[in-house]
């Protein structure tokens, strides 16, 4: 029998291999990193409880495994300034040709230790595994997806010790965000023909293992959450963006981040977030309406061009938390030595 695995391994990773040989998701499909910079706001505020919470050490941590083209460690490295800023290193983590960004470090390992931040977007998902049709014997599939005959699925154990390894290296907070599901969904059939996919240019085509497109598959972020452990919460990427202060349009539809206004009423890049203080170059002063939303000064004072790119954000905002689409992602958060509840409130737990 093939062994599927190897065979997805190779054509990803080994040599000439799609990720191995520099081919990027810009190019093929869209992840919220290539969304705008809005992510990113959101995970520097989430830094900045985790900061908080280590007692804002004099080196922090953020590390982006499975950084892909590195459009999220170069959106973080250039909206986090002042004094987290400062302390602050970037790491981008890929087994894809190093790439050259400012302020951000490129390696293909993860670190041996990290204080502070580490996220995986869309990095488990592209980790392989196993593919098989059942009935199977396999003990990840008899406790994470019970297979009937004729059933398709993925053995997730590879992304649980993924997941287990990175989340082993962290002090302060773990998080990945991906597309996944649940065991309940996967014992009563939602998924019989597994979700082994292919991408290639921006459509999903028919899996081949030649190295020419994407292959990728849903994640069990239950079982990884349960693999890795600890104090850990997993909800959804709509309820925690806007825990995080992302909740689309407010009075006047105009889009604000958690109180981070920027010049002319608009939110811009950076804003500022916590008491610490990670000011952006656009974030200074601002006119602030009721929650940190633009107010009608700040749009008469933007004029046309302040409403144009608030109407922007707006819409970024709303693909990041569509229902159905990134909204529907989860978000598996573990806090190592410190409390997930201190990072965010109690939310509804994640069902895709
Ligand atoms: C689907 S892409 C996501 C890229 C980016 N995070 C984004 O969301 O736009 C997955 C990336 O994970 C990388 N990857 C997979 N396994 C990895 C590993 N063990 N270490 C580092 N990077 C890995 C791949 O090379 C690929 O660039």
């Amino acid at each position: 029998m093939r062994d599927w695995e190897a065979a997805w391994r190779g054509a990803l990773y080994g040599p000439g291999g799609f990720f191995r040989r520099g081919e990027v998701p810009a190019g093929h499909f869209r992840t919220a990193p290539l969304v705008g910079p809005e992510l990113a706001e959101a995970l520097l505020v989430l830094l900045d409880r985790v900061d908080r919470l280590l007692g804002r050490p004099a080196r922090l941590d953020f590390v982006d495994v499975g950084a892909g083209g590195g459009e999220l460690s170069a959106a973080v490295r250039r909206l986090a300034t002042g004094p987290l800023g400062r302390r602050l290193h970037v790491t981008a983590v890929d087994l894809g040709p190093a790439r050259r960004l400012p302020g951000v470090r490129w390696t293909d390992t993860l670190p041996a230790r990290v204080e502070g931040l580490l996220v995986g977007h869309e990095w488990l998902d592209a980790i392989p595994c196993p593919l098989v049709t059942g009935p199977h014997d396999d003990p990840w599939l008899a406790r994470w997806w019970p297979v009937r005959e004729g059933w398709r699925a993925e053995v997730g154990a590879p992304r649980d010790a993924a997941w287990a390894d990175a989340v082993g290296r962290v002090r302060g907070a773990a998080l990945a965000i991906d597309y996944g599901h649940l065991r309940a969904d996967r014992a009563a059939g939602r998924y019989r023909s597994g979700t082994f996919a292919a991408y290639r240019g921006g459509r999903q085509v028919e899996p081949v293992f030649d190295g020419s497109c994407d292959l990728t598959a849903h994640v069990a972020l239950d079982a990884c959450a349960e693999a890795a452990g600890g104090d850990h919460v997993l909800v959804s990427q709509r309820d925690a963006l806007a825990a995080l202060g992302l909740t689309g349009a407010g009075p006047g539809g105009v889009v604000g981040l958690g109180g981070i206004v920027g010049p002319g009423g608009v939110v811009g890049p950076g804003g500022v977030v916590g008491p610490d203080g990670v000011v952006g170059p656009d974030g200074v002063g601002g006119i602030g309406g009721p929650d940190g939303v633009g107010g009608p000064l700040g749009v008469r004072r933007g004029g046309g061009m302040a409403w144009l790119e608030s109407a922007a954000r707006a819409s970024r905002v709303a693909e990041l938390r569509a229902v159905g689409g990134l909204g529907s992602f989860g978000w598996l958060l573990h806090g190592v030595d410190i409390p997930v509840s201190e990072l965010l409130p109690p939310l509804p737990p994640w069902h895709p």
